[in-house]
């Protein structure tokens, strides 16, 4: 197929766009480097033995941009990373937040539905999920409270495209909710390259490896988890970038809505990473207890039963790989893509 990847040169984009040309499919990516570099893309490149993938630095906000894309590509299917996730900043901007994510899916679903593409794999995630009902969460787990926009942008645009899907049933939408995406290639060339301050577990800890940060700070021990650490489902960025190539047969299938739990079904706390983390790499992560912080819940990890079955796709990549490839990426790259 040809695949339109919006939100190609960002952490989930780069591996997807190696694991989908490695399966014969072609891809041209839009994104307009508001949280990437080209540089990443150059590395996806060197990855695919010198393979160019198109490349337009276009907002998804920019209608004419996006037609002119359009005009110049037939596409099968998108899939559609393009977004802004900080949670925290979210709440500080929800404004830009809700105008980006909101505004420029409104954009691309109408440009899509006007080149008479109407397939779409929409990144969406366990915040739309709030605090699960049930343990482990299965895709029927009612959707809960998001504490802050950028889930907020999530839960409404799923719900933006169950709507055009039910008013148009030639649209095959296929909502996937990831759980914590972590890890790199193993080339160690491309992976997550946060700005500032990292607001996500993983990163925080090959930071402060590498000796950006004194130590970790783990989020509250007092919750209601084996060790009193927050609990969640960690997935290797490869077996995420597979089930977008796996979620594809959903749309030959032409299923019409399908949404999937994306995660490996295992839950492992903050401290249950910090000393797979260490393990792995035989290296100390100093770290020490704070209060809780704000929207986090104790327990999130999924039922990934449904994707195995109807896609045929379940994570391959246990703990231990998503430990030594992050660290590999963090090491080898100390300041990300920056030279
Ligand atoms: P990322 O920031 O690395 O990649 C997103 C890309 O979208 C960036 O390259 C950015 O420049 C681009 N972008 C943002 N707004 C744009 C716009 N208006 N027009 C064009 N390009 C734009 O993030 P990621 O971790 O690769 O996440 C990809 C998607 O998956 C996002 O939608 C994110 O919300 C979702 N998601 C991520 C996680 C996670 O933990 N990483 C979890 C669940 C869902
Ligand atoms: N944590 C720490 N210290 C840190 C960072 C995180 O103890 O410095 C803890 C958190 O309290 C939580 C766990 O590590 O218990 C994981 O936290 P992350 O911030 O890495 O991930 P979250 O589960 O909070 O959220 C992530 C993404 C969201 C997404 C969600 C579900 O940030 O965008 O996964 O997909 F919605």
């Amino acid at each position: 197929m040809k695949i339109l990847v919006t939100g190609g040169a960002g952490y989930i984009g780069t591996h997807t766009l190696i694991e989908l040309q490695k399966a014969g499919h072609e891809t041209v990516v839009v994104d307009n480097l508001a949280n990437s570099q080209k540089e990443s893309l150059n590395r996806v490149s060197e990855l695919l033995g010198g393979v160019e993938i198109p490349f337009y630095k276009v907002d998804i906000r920019d209608r004419e941009g996006l037609n002119r894309v359009f005009q110049e590509h037939e596409f099968d299917a998108c899939i559609h990373f393009a977004g802004l996730k900080a949670v925290g900043e979210s709440v500080e901007k929800p404004l830009e937040y809700y105008e980006n994510n909101m505004s420029g899916t409104f954009v691309l679903l109408d440009v899509m539905r006007k080149h008479n593409c109407k397939n779409i794999i929409f990144s969406s995630s366990a915040t739309v999920y709030g605090d699960p009902a049930v343990i482990p969460i299965t895709e029927d787990c009612p959707k809960g409270h998001c504490t802050n926009p950028y889930g907020q942008t999530k839960s409404m645009l799923e719900q933006v495209l169950i709507d055009i899907q039910k008013a148009d049933p030639e649209w095959n939408v296929v909502l996937l909710r990831y759980f914590n995406p972590i890890g790199a290639h193993k080339s160690g060339r491309i992976g997550e390259n946060p700005n500032g301050i990292p607001n996500n577990l993983m990163p925080y800890i090959t930071q402060t490896a590498v000796g950006k940060r004194k130590e970790l700070g783990v989020f509250g021990n007092d919750y209601d988890t084996p060790d009193g650490t927050g609990v969640r489902d960690y997935i290797h960025v490869v077996d995420l970038a597979t089930a977008h190539v796996a979620a594809l047969k959903a749309i030959a299938d032409k299923k019409g809505l399908a949404i999937y739990n994306i995660g490996t079904g295992h839950g492992y706390s903050v401290l249950d990473v910090v000393h797979a983390f260490e393990k792995a790499n035989n290296l100390k992560v100093p770290y020490v207890i704070k209060p809780r912080r704000a929207g986090d819940i104790a327990t999130c990890f999924c039922d990934p039963t449904k994707a195995k079955i109807e896609l045929g796709w379940e994570a391959k990549y246990g703990i231990e790989d998503m430990c030594r490839d992050s660290w590999n990426w963090q090491k080898n790259n100390p300041n990300g893509y920056e030279v």
